[in-house]
């Protein structure tokens, strides 16, 4: 609903509001104050039922219900698809909601196709894959945990698991493995702005492309995605300059209209590459 992030009104950057019905899920990146929470209750409508504020400037970023009781399950729904989420254990609820342009262009374009899905944390683009009709999906994430929450989410969209895999590896330590499964048609790449040693981005950026040509089919596509503050649309283009200058720039996406942003190299990009190398490598 409300997207302060991205810098288009200063006083209200440290706001994002993301409206799950029936909960309203209030995210602060700075105390926000006594009395601006009685103005924003005062301002949300009687019909939603919870309101939830998390302090994310706060070590463990704590949640506060503001208003009514958290629901049982609760559910992003988009596209006809639904998703499940936590407020319980993560800083993250489990989904993205920025990532919908990125979702729906993976389910334009899954049929008949063999996708690998790294970093895919609850399997949100693998969910729309399979409801575009992929052939297979290949899911990979450290975190086994987060990859659990993703076999729910296909079943929750009663989506046959025998075309799902979940791996739950390290990335850099997987390529021998992903390469014998492979190849892939499409290869999905969407990992954190940085995460201790898993993900480092100067580090592991070059590390991964110089890889995937191993990992994709003649003509194989690749979608990646970046979204941090410090790192831009810029930073993502010269990845693949240096380190897979065989991949031709096919499309860029951003976020879309619901999420604007000041500065137009940061936020969420999306690039959509085809791997001009027919042959992998020996
Ligand atoms: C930004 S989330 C990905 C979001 C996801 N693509 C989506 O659309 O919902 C980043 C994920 O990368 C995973 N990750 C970070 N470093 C990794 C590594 N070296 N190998 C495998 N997974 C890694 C984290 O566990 C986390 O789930």
């Amino acid at each position: 609903m409300f997207h302060g992030r991205g810098g288009c009104t200063p006083s209200w950057r440290h706001l994002v509001v993301d409206w799950y019905p029936p909960l309203l899920h209030i995210i602060s990146y700075a105390d926000p104050g006594e009395p601006v929470i009685r103005e924003l209750l005062s301002q949300i409508p009687g019909h939603v039922e919870a309101v939830l504020l998390q302090r994310r400037d706060l070590a463990d970023t704590p949640m506060t219900l503001l208003r009514g009781e958290l629901p049982q399950e609760i559910f992003a729904v988009e596209d006809g698809l639904r998703y499940a989420l936590f407020f319980d254990r993560d800083r993250n609820v489990g989904f993205f909601p920025d990532m919908r342009v990125g979702r729906r262009l993976v389910r334009e374009r899954a049929a008949e196709r063999r996708i690998l899905n790294l970093f895919a944390y609850t399997c949100g683009f693998s969910v729309a894959a399979i409801a575009g009709g992929a052939s297979q999906v290949v899911n990979l994430d450290m975190n086994r945990n987060l990859l659990q929450v993703g076999r729910d989410n296909h079943r929750l969209n009663g989506h046959d698991l025998r075309r799902c895999s979940f791996l739950s590896h390290d990335l850099f330590k997987s390529f021998g493995k992903l390469r014998r499964i492979g190849p892939f048609d499409l290869v999905i790449i969407d990992p954190p702005g940085e995460q201790g040693e898993s993900f480092q981005p100067h580090r592991h950026w070059p590390k991964l492309l110089q890889r995937l040509p191993e990992l994709l089919a003649p003509e194989g596509e690749i979608l990646a995605a970046v979204s941090s503050p410090h790192l831009g649309r810029r930073f993502l283009a010269n990845q693949f300059e240096t380190s897979l200058p065989t991949a031709d720039l096919v499309e860029s996406y951003t976020a879309g209209d619901d999420f604007p942003e000041n500065d137009p190299d940061k936020g969420l990009h999306l690039l959509w590459f085809r791997n001009r190398n027919r042959n992998r490598n020996p």
